[in-house]
């Protein structure tokens, strides 16, 4: 809830203008808010913010993140613990619901969630239209779409059982989804769902198993993949929440706006980075591995070389990613089942992991490694090729957009999402004859 604060902000101009106090809203914890809504139609001023630096976009209760002590909590409930304690549709119904299931709830969620895993037939013909070779996330941008074609009983946004009944399906649906556009891409027979499996447990088999042969889920890989989800189910306003929060706010469907979502994760900066940051350990492997980090690290100092070192940084958290220290246990852990503890990539990881965290470059910007660094090692370990990595991101992400998004419609201070701007351009001028243009 937002409190009011007793200080007030004053905005003042040195042009002699009236200046005008702004009221200051405190949250649960964290920093406070100044109230500038009301800017535009007392100063005639806009505020300009581009990547929202300074900016909430919205007051949630779902996640909070303290980036200087490196801290991640949903709904009150430290990441470390969640991924210890619980498994991820415990976490769901967390996100969702705003606490963790008690045993009937729990029997009651998992239950409803697995009754919803098959998708429409009609899907496999819509995504035969796919060329085979199309990146996973082309896939799983249009088939998240489409869904908005397929349930047309849980759109009116306006209704909370239809809120629910949506969040459920994509939660359910997600997995079968991703498993479809990998199985398509390799041209193996789609697994439909086996609903005694984990949530885990089944996109496992969806993604492996064949109809040849009998399929065994492995239990450390199944938790790893689990711990996976959990750990990329929520992250606050990041920007492919931000997209479903803006394109939500119109009151379109919500498996389109979850499909904005998944547009958005595509992106280097954000969700791609997995894939990004295993190409850049292939590239530095092909250079030579190991001998080659240090060559590599000038690169990555130099600004004009555009290289980034990916899987390092992130625009909140200025300490070692929480996510990341959880990931980088579960890459020991599915490297030592799998036997690979020898892997080069792994080691070439851990290499430049160990020359960044005492480099000046990365220790004067606070750049620490995020979770992508380990979480594309564990996959690829898994067996996952690296195109899927993003989706497999999305599919984790799906309940975190739900959960905002349905937070936003149920709030009544709701509004369209309308940014302003500040106009740079050619002022009014009058359209000249083609012949003197
Ligand atoms: N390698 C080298 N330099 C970096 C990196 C990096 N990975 N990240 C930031 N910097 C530098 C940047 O050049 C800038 O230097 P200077 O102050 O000299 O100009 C400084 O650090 C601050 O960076 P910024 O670009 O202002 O920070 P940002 O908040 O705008 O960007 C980021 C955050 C995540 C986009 C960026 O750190 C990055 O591109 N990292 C690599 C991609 C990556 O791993 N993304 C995954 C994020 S975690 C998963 C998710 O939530 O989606």
């Amino acid at each position: 809830m937002m409190t009011p604060s007793d200080v007030k902000a004053t905005l003042s101009f040195s042009d002699g203008s009236a200046s005008m106090d702004l009221p200051l809203y405190k949250g649960t914890i964290g920093p406070d808010v100044i109230d500038i809504r009301k800017l535009y139609a007392q100063t005639g001023k806009f505020t300009y913010d581009p990547g929202f630096l300074s900016t909430a976009s919205c007051n949630s209760t779902i996640t909070y993140i303290d980036g200087d002590k490196g801290e991640l909590l949903y709904r009150g409930y430290p990441i470390e613990q969640l991924a210890v304690n619980c498994d991820f549709l415990d976490t769901c119904h967390l996100l969702l619901y705003g606490d963790l299931p008690n045993a009937d709830q729990r029997t009651d969620f998992h239950g409803r969630v697995t009754n919803h895993t098959m998708v429409n037939e009609q899907m496999q013909f819509f995504l035969r239209g796919f060329r085979r070779d199309a990146h996973p996330m082309a896939i799983l941008t249009g088939l998240v779409g489409a869904l908005s074609a397929f349930y047309h009983d849980s759109t009116d946004i306006n209704n909370p059982e239809h809120r629910d009944i949506a969040a459920i399906r994509l939660i359910a649906k997600m997995p079968t989804l991703v498993a479809m556009a990998y199985k398509y891409t390799v041209g193996q027979p789609y697994m439909y769902p086996q609903n005694d499996l984990s949530y885990a447990g089944n996109f496992m088999r969806m993604m492996f198993a064949t109809p040849c042969e009998d399929y065994k889920v492995n239990p450390v890989i199944e938790r790893a993949l689990d711990r996976i989800f959990i750990l990329h189910a929520d992250h606050e306003q990041n920007a492919s929440t931000s997209t479903v929060r803006l394109c939500g706010s119109s009151g379109t469907n919500p498996f389109a706006a979850i499909a904005a979502g998944v547009a958005c994760l595509w992106g280097p900066s954000h969700g791609g980075a997995n894939e990004a940051c295993l190409n850049m350990l292939g590239d530095i492997q092909k250079m030579g591995g190991v001998a080659k980090v240090g060559e590599f690290m000038n690169q990555v100092k130099d600004k004009n070389s555009g290289v980034k070192l990916m899987g390092f940084g992130h625009r909140v958290y200025k300490n070692y990613d929480p996510r990341a220290k959880l990931m980088r246990e579960t890459c020991h852990e599915v490297l030592g089942e799998l036997g690979l503890q020898n892997d080069p990539l792994f080691k070439l990881a851990m290499e430049l992991e160990k020359i960044a965290l005492e480099d000046d470059y990365f220790v004067a910007r606070k750049l620490y490694p995020n979770v992508d660094f380990y979480s594309g090692i564990v996959q690829r370990a898994i067996g996952i090729p690296v195109p899927l990595f993003t989706a497999i991101f999305a599919l984790a992400r799906t309940v975190g957009w739900i959960a905002q998004l349905n937070e936003m419609i149920g709030d009544p201070e709701y509004k369209i999402g309308r940014p302003r701007q500040l106009f740079v351009g050619a002022g009014r001028r009058d359209v000249p004859p083609l012949s003197a243009r």
